[in-house]
């Protein structure tokens, strides 16, 4: 059997099997304001706090002091002793149209290629174990060679695989699809996939959450409702 990482979210390591598969890339997909960013926080947080593993949360798109001040609202959590401790550690990777002076047109402010060295930079100077990239669909939008994209997605992923780290990348469903995040083959690349909701349960809405797909895994098909609590997420019992 192999030793699963927990999430610390409370009732939600029990569904997958009592966590992620060591070295593994985790889809958490859902559309605008599911909770994608908290479930991810709070991945970082159990492993800084209760494991001691170093965690980095790469931003492609939010301001870290926007997400720091989330966390503090809505957890009450306080990440400065976790930070000073080097345990846990934030890469904003916003990229930006610049102009470019000899070839007199716009480009973008970095390669995908300078993101992936990026990444795997922070992770071998902070021997990470557990990793957030959010949004990880913003890319497909920013670059136009599609097939660029796939294939250093695929060498990102397998790199972070290479040196045991756990990835959950966020990916955003926007509100007219009914699924399948923007990119479906972001779903396919991942050894699991986890998708947060809104819905019309039991004469109301709730926040809810699936796990669609988790290789080598048994695991819940059923939806269950979660709550976002002032200690955490908690995830129901159906
Ligand atoms: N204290 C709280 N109690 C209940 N719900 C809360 C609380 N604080 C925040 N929320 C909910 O959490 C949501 C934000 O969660 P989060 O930022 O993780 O979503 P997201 O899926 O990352 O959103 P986006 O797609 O915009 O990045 C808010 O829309 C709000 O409804
Ligand atoms: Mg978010």
């Amino acid at each position: 059997m192999v030793i699963r990482v927990p999430t610390g979210i409370k009732g939600f390591d029990e569904l997958v099997g009592g966590g992620f598969i060591p070295s593994s890339a985790v889809m958490i997909g859902g559309k605008a304001g599911t909770g994608k960013t908290l479930f991810c926080a709070q991945f970082l947080y159990t492993g800084a706090l209760y494991y001691r593993e170093p965690g980095i949360y790469v931003t492609l798109e939010e301001r870290v002091e926007d997400i720091r001040q989330d966390i503090k609202d809505t957890f009450g959590w306080s990440l400065d002793e976790l930070e000073n401790r080097r345990l846990l550690f934030w890469l904003p990777l916003r990229i930006r149209r610049v102009w470019h002076p000899t070839e007199k047109r716009e480009v973008l402010s970095m390669g995908f290629y300078q993101i992936t060295q990026k990444i795997i930079e922070a992770i071998d100077n902070v021997r990470a174990k557990r990793i957030v990239i959010d949004p990880l669909s913003a890319v497909e939008m920013m670059y136009e060679d599609k097939y660029m994209v796939r294939s250093e997605l695929v060498t990102l992923l397998d790199a972070l695989k290479e040196r045991g780290v756990v990835t959950l990348f966020v990916a955003e469903i926007p509100e007219t699809e009914s699924g399948l995040s923007r990119s479906e083959f972001l779903e396919f690349i991942a050894d699991a996939v986890i998708k947060l909701d809104f819905l019309y349960l039991a004469k109301e809405y709730q926040r809810t959450i699936t796990i669609k797909k988790m290789r080598r895994s048994k695991h819940s098909t059923l939806i269950h409702p979660f709550l976002i609590g002032p200690n955490g997420i908690e995830v129901l019992k159906v």
